[in-house]
């Protein structure tokens, strides 16, 4: 038999998603959500904006599968039974976008390409000298699902690539820091810091002043985890000082950034409208059947959220 899997998300299209499961991973039976519609017998759901009332409907529910990265929502939700899976969302797509954007921005800020669109822009040819990317030290916060995956493609590229992630982990060719006490060894004179971390108590304004104060003057910084990470007022007085040299911004305490926002017209910040990555539709049904096949086979689901730690 197959297994139901219920859509409850108030900006998803459901033929859209029916399709690809329909292509992907027919043996799942696609349920849609519709306000108040009893859906008791079904374990499963996956949604990034559930319709009201889901869980209370959903009396059998096991897992619940994120369609988006960042769970720090479904955490708080205090109407989700503790014993309900809460699974992040894991899968080729989203990784592959994050890889590209960090590289993108990390090239960017590597070969000062903000300087030559300025040089452009005043029609001046200018000598521009950059280190080799084995002398330049990149630092990933944040060594899970993407972090990993972003610190072995910066490596892969030739960068003096670091990562610092809560436990202890090894990646060939990264050098690893683990826990809070090694933080500073991990920034101590980074270049540029991109910042994968989920956003937790111990996370929220990790990114201020005495963090920026352990880079080498000038560094560059990439913020992809979330906005709230951030102390803003520090990174604006940071780049005035020099102590910044640049900050690419895909994610900020007010989303959409409002009009009247410093960030929208600084110099030295590129801003990008939470996009760095995405879920794919396609390898998310694929990736979410081999979990439903995981949990229904008992070998139990990968990507599950720890309540405890937050992330
Ligand atoms: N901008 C975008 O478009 C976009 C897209 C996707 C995701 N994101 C953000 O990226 C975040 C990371 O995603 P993910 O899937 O890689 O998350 P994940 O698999 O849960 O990994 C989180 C990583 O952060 C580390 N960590 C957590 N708290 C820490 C702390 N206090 N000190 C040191 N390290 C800590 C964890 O350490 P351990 O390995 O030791 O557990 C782990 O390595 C998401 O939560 C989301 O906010 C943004």
């Amino acid at each position: 038999m197959s297994a139901q899997l219920v859509l409850s998300d108030t900006g998803a299209n459901f033929g859209t998603w029916e399709a690809v499961f329909r292509k992907a991973a027919p043996d799942v039976a696609l349920v849609h959500d519709q306000p108040a519609r009893d859906l008791s017998g079904i374990r499963y759901c996956m949604t990034w904006k559930p319709l009201p009332d889901v869980y209370t409907r959903m009396p059998d529910l096991k897992a619940l599968f994120v369609l988006g990265a960042g769970v720090e929502r479904f955490l708080a939700d205090t109407t989700i039974p503790p014993q309900v899976e809460i699974v992040k969302m894991a899968e080729p797509g989203l990784t592959q976008a994050m890889e590209h954007y960090v590289l993108w921005q990390v090239l960017e800020l590597h070969r000062d390409f903000r300087g030559l669109a300025t040089a452009q822009r005043e029609v001046r040819w200018i000598d521009q000298s950059y280190p080799a990317p084995w002398d330049r030290k990149v630092g990933v916060m944040g060594l899970g699902t993407l972090g990993d995956a972003v610190a072995r493609k910066l490596q892969s590229f030739g960068f003096a690539t670091r990562g610092w992630s809560r436990s202890a982990k090894s990646i060939d060719g990264v050098d690893v820091f683990a826990g809070g006490d090694k933080i500073a060894a991990f920034l101590d004179g980074l270049e540029i810091l991109v910042c994968l971390l989920p956003l937790t108590p111990e996370t929220r304004g990790i990114l201020n002043a005495d963090l920026f104060r352990h880079l080498a003057p000038g560094a560059g910084l990439i913020n992809v985890g979330r906005g709230a990470q951030l102390n803003e007022a520090d990174l604006l007085s940071a780049l005035e000082s020099g102590q910044l040299g640049g900050a690419s911004l895909d994610v900020f305490h007010t989303e959409p950034l409002p009009e009247g926002h410093p960030f929208w017209r600084h110099p030295k910040i590129l801003v990008t409208p939470h996009l760095a990555s995405d879920v794919d539709p396609e390898s998310a049904a694929v990736a979410i059947k081999r979990q439903i096949d995981r949990l229904e086979t008992g070998q139990g689901l990968e990507h599950v959220a720890d309540r405890r730690r937050g992330y």
